[in-house]
């Protein structure tokens, strides 16, 4: 009961602050990258799926393929027929903002900037993609940045508008090592906070994989979510549907509690200890036979 009224007041406030601004006054959303130290964690499937629970929550939000030369955010929402521009065309001034930005079909109040899939990282010059953030936060209340892999130039380029960073790791020791590196990377200012991907119970249990308290104590960040492992991920991302707008989805369960944490409520830890999912159990039994 207390937890749902400091959540109310948390969101009491937040309207507040932006309903109590003055008619056209300008009230700029939150630019919030999505990044890992290591690459193939889970950051595009997460910038989707935490995209899409926000807009399901009426949130205008706006996710930003920052990963040029790779795209695949398009891919993961169902979007790519229906890319014709890319934020470099925008920059560039090639094409406008509004012809460069493509509305996703199920959440409407969510759009998707591309990036450029023919184009080097180091392409873009860093202070333009600053501003593209900035004129982009004019509009949002989310912008959602996924950044590529690596340290590199499209790291710099993709963190340089944020306020925000969500740190991803899967619990493998090189992953939180890389997650670590990057966390001491992001610019002075910038809140980091953590999400645990691809958890699996049912090998922590058995020792085998790290736990949450474990990569917990490496990297020492606010824990925004923890999901786990599902097949039915890798199933949404085929057919281009993010998991966290299915209700039958457990890790679309666990993004949307992330946004619920997000937006500032007080969402519990999900504690993943005392269960397995059908194919854990199924493993667990298969492998409890030998
Ligand atoms: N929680 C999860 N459960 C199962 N598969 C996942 C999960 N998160 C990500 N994946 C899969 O892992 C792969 C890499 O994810 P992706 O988001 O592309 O990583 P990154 O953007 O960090 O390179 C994809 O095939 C994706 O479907
Ligand atoms: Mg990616």
């Amino acid at each position: 009961m207390a937890e749902q009224q400091a959540a109310a007041a948390v969101q009491a406030e937040h309207d507040e602050a932006r309903d109590g601004a003055a008619p056209g006054a300008l009230r700029m959303g939150t630019a919030i990258v999505i990044t890992s130290g290591k690459g193939g964690v889970g950051k595009t499937t997460s910038t989707a799926n935490i995209g899409a629970a926000l807009a399901a929550r009426g949130r205008s939000v706006c996710l930003v393929d920052a990963d040029v030369g790779l795209r695949n955010l398009d891919v993961v929402l169902g979007l790519e027929n229906r890319v014709s521009h890319h934020f470099l065309d925008v920059i560039e001034k090639k094409c406008t903002l509004d012809e460069a930005l493509v509305q996703d079909k199920r959440v409407p109040s969510m759009v998707l900037l591309p990036a450029a899939q023919t184009r080097e990282k180091d392409d873009v010059v860093t202070a333009d993609m600053a501003a593209l953030i900035e004129s982009l936060r004019r509009r949002f209340e989310y912008v959602l940045i996924d950044c590529p892999a690596g340290i590199e130039m499209g790291f710099k380029n993709a963190v340089a508008g944020a306020q925000r960073a969500i740190v991803v790791t899967t619990p493998e020791v090189s992953a939180v090592r890389d997650a670590d590196r990057v966390v001491g990377l992001l610019p002075k200012g910038v809140e980091a906070q953590l999400i645990v991907n691809r958890l699996r119970p049912h090998l922590v249990r058995k020792g085998r994989m790290l736990s949450v308290a474990q990569v917990d104590e490496v990297l020492r960040l606010p824990l925004l979510g923890v999901i786990p492992d599902e097949p039915d991920v890798v199933v949404a991302t085929n057919r281009g549907e993010p998991v966290s707008l299915s209700d039958a989805s457990r890790s679309g369960e666990a993004y949307r509690r992330a946004v619920a944490r997000l937006e500032g409520e007080q969402v519990e830890i999900e504690d993943y200890s005392g269960e397995g999912g059908f194919f854990e159990r199924l493993a667990a039994w298969i492998g409890g036979r030998r």
